[in-house]
């Protein structure tokens, strides 16, 4: 990685914007892999302005790398005043802001950002039009949980094999 993505993937970690538990919020996403650790989760809240509803906070909590963390940081900032489709249109690479591009193999870090603000608008949207699989925020377990839950899970698939003398 170059030193000036170094650089300003340190300095977006050392003060992180909007991480937390975002409280009220309309929606939550949540994506990764439990196998390699590497979970998001992103909040999101709506206000209306205009006759728009735009996204008034966005926040996140990561079990990821700093380059993660330092791209949810940066797109939390960058989609609030956006509608659910103005910040459904961004890619990965937008999301990363001042971080500018990826080297290539840091790109899925942008991916799981993306992909949790995906989750959360599509289940806002689910929301809202009543389809199935809405997902209530309130009843969603912390993501601490969801790891140690997904962990055990594959600890029951795990088989431990005794070798016979
Ligand atoms: Fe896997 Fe960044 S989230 S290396």
């Amino acid at each position: 990685m170059d030193e000036s993505l170094e650089k300003k993937i340190k300095e977006a970690i050392a003060n992180p914007k909007n991480m937390g538990e975002l409280a009220d919020a309309d929606s939550m996403g949540t994506v990764g892999n439990s196998d390699c650790g590497e979970m998001l989760r992103l909040w999101v809240k709506f206000k209306e302005d205009h006759g728009r509803k735009i996204i008034d906070q966005a926040s996140f909590q990561s079990f990821g790398c700093e380059t993660a963390i330092a791209v949810a940081s940066m797109a939390t900032e960058l989609i609030r005043g956006k509608t659910a489709k103005e910040a459904l249109a961004m890619r990965h690479d937008e999301l990363t802001g001042d971080l500018g591009a990826l080297p290539p193999m840091k790109i899925h870090c942008a991916q799981l950002v993306e992909g949790a603000l995906k989750a959360a608008l599509e289940a806002d949207n689910k929301k809202a039009t009543g389809a199935p699989g809405a997902t209530v925020v309130e009843n969603i377990p912390s993501l601490v949980d969801s790891l140690q839950r997904d962990q055990q899970i594959a600890q029951g698939k795990l088989r431990i094999l005794k070798e016979d003398k």
